[in-house]
């Protein structure tokens, strides 16, 4: 009845923005993403019949804020008549500030729920449950490059490349702690609702899931850069012309995006890609890790850089 499972965060490439479907959680739009080495969430879950609630600790303290959420996401893998749970989270990364948190909590819950159920989950199974926690959760069950694809009624993800097939580098420039002022599901409604490129984004996104798929299997670093680049700019301009608009880019983010045009002047394999929150992920090629480094450490207004490699997708942990 107890199980611990360790996922990394994704960061996408083509964005997921936008549900088709929200209260199964389902995505507008395919993705596609990079699974990261060295940060993790942890999960451990005990399913205990004498609790009369669901327990959580984040890193160490009690936590009720993200509680509802993994309940639900338990209730979705175990029934709803299970035992309830003490959910023990170890997370080495700022928690929803857009680094991705949501996908590495519930991947990792996804299995280590299942496991502590005794379900004997297929990988579509596992998909369907871990995205219906975050939309960009199913991603992180995989590692290397992922993609996330639409079917019918459910999604599935596969892998395009294992981590060590392209192992580019990933520094993550942190701009500002703390939470998000608006979550991604408000500001994606916000943006179906209102914003007036919505629709263009949706009709344009097959073609840049098939640019990028194409440069990732070709390994064309720059081309993957452009597509990138262009489909995050694109997403945020949703959100930026939504009424109300959501912006969360703040000075800092945008000196990064300056540091990133400046490395690429001179050279530098690099690009950046942005989320829902002010950090910039610049990713790079191996051998350009340091330098990128450096350049975005010297930027006004970063207070903390994190660099990984890519790794691998979630698993469950031994525990004996
Ligand atoms: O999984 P969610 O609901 O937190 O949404 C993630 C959305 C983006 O991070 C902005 C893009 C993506 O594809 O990960």
């Amino acid at each position: 009845m107890q199980a611990t499972a360790i996922a990394q965060p994704n960061i996408a490439l083509i964005k997921y923005w936008g549900k088709r479907d929200v209260a199964r959680n389902l995505p507008a739009v395919g993705s596609i993403s990079i699974t990261l080495r060295d940060l993790y969430t942890r999960m451990q879950v005990e399913f205990d019949a004498t609790l009369a609630a669901d327990e959580l600790t984040v890193n160490d303290a009690p936590d009720q804020r993200m509680l509802p959420r993994l309940s639900a996401c338990l209730d979705r893998v175990a029934g709803e008549r299970r035992s309830r749970a003490r959910i023990t989270s170890t997370c080495n990364f700022p928690i929803a500030a857009g680094l991705a948190s949501s996908a590495s909590s519930f991947a990792a819950l996804t299995m280590a729920g299942a496991a502590a159920a005794g379900r004997d989950a297929s990988a579509d199974e596992l998909a369907s449950l871990a995205g219906q926690g975050s939309g960009s959760a199913a991603r992180s069950l995989l590692g290397g490059f992922v993609e996330l694809a639409n079917t019918d009624d459910d999604i599935q993800v596969r892998n395009l490349l294992g981590p060590a097939d392209w192992p580019l580098a990933v520094v993550v420039a942190i701009t500002q702690a703390g939470p998000k002022p608006v979550g991604s599901t408000e500001a994606m409604e916000i943006s179906r609702e209102t914003s007036p490129f919505y629709k263009s984004w949706i009709d344009d996104q097959p073609q840049d899931l098939d640019a990028a798929r194409t440069a990732i299997l070709g390994r064309d670093f720059d081309r993957l850069g452009a597509i990138a680049e262009h489909n995050c700019l694109k997403m945020h301009s949703i959100m930026w012309a939504s009424r109300p608009p959501v912006v969360y880019w703040n000075a800092a983010t945008m000196r990064c995006l300056q540091t990133v045009r400046h490395l690429q002047g001179d050279g530098v394999p690099v690009f950046f890609t942005i989320d829902a929150g002010p950090q910039v992920k610049a990713v790079c090629l191996p051998e350009a890790a340091d330098r990128v480094e450096a350049a975005l450490r010297e930027t006004p207004g970063v207070i903390d850089i994190m660099t990984s490699g890519l790794g691998t997708g979630a698993r469950l942990e031994d525990e004996s």
